[in-house]
């Protein structure tokens, strides 16, 4: 069987799922972020979906950094490194409408299906059948909460 990718295939593997977790993290502390500061009128059912979410970033963070650990490798985990290895924007602001906090979660939540779907890209390749599993998981979940994200602000 001819392989698309030879060099360091579980140092690739790990990469991505260091870049995955540093996502889930900043996602978790928006997520935090909104939970604790929505107002309006929805404030109660807003108010814990944002909870929702940060606890279904959360289990996603535990499995990620565990898989990295059965792939044989040490989980490096600091704010500083979080900060610098996502792609996604910090909150910097409070006081936002809430539709903007769903837009922003929304935006979040898009840019980590597009990390996932090459993550599983680049299992598949590594014959990676349980990492890929895992992603796969990750995002049947992802497109689920981006579907609810999406119905709020239709
Ligand atoms: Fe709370």
């Amino acid at each position: 069987m001819t392989k698309k990718r030879n060099k360091e295939p579980q140092n690739e593997m790990v990469q991505v799922l260091e870049h995955l977790l540093a996502n889930e993290m900043a996602l978790f502390i928006k997520t935090k972020n909104y939970h604790w500061n929505v107002v309006g009128v929805h404030f109660k059912p807003l108010h814990e979906f944002f909870d929702e979410i940060a606890g279904n970033t959360q289990e996603v963070i535990d499995e990620v950094a565990e898989r990295i650990r059965a792939l044989g490798a040490f989980v490096p985990a600091s704010l500083t490194l979080f900060a610098s290895q996502t792609n996604l924007q910090e909150e910097q602001k409070t006081g936002l409408k809430a539709e903007k906090m769903l837009e922003n979660i929304l935006k979040d939540y898009e840019l980590i299906i597009h990390s996932l779907k090459e993550g599983i890209e680049i299992a598949d390749d590594l014959d990676d059948t349980a990492t890929e599993d895992m992603l796969t998981g990750f995002l049947r979940d992802h497109e689920k909460t981006a579907w609810m994200l999406r119905s709020h602000l239709q």
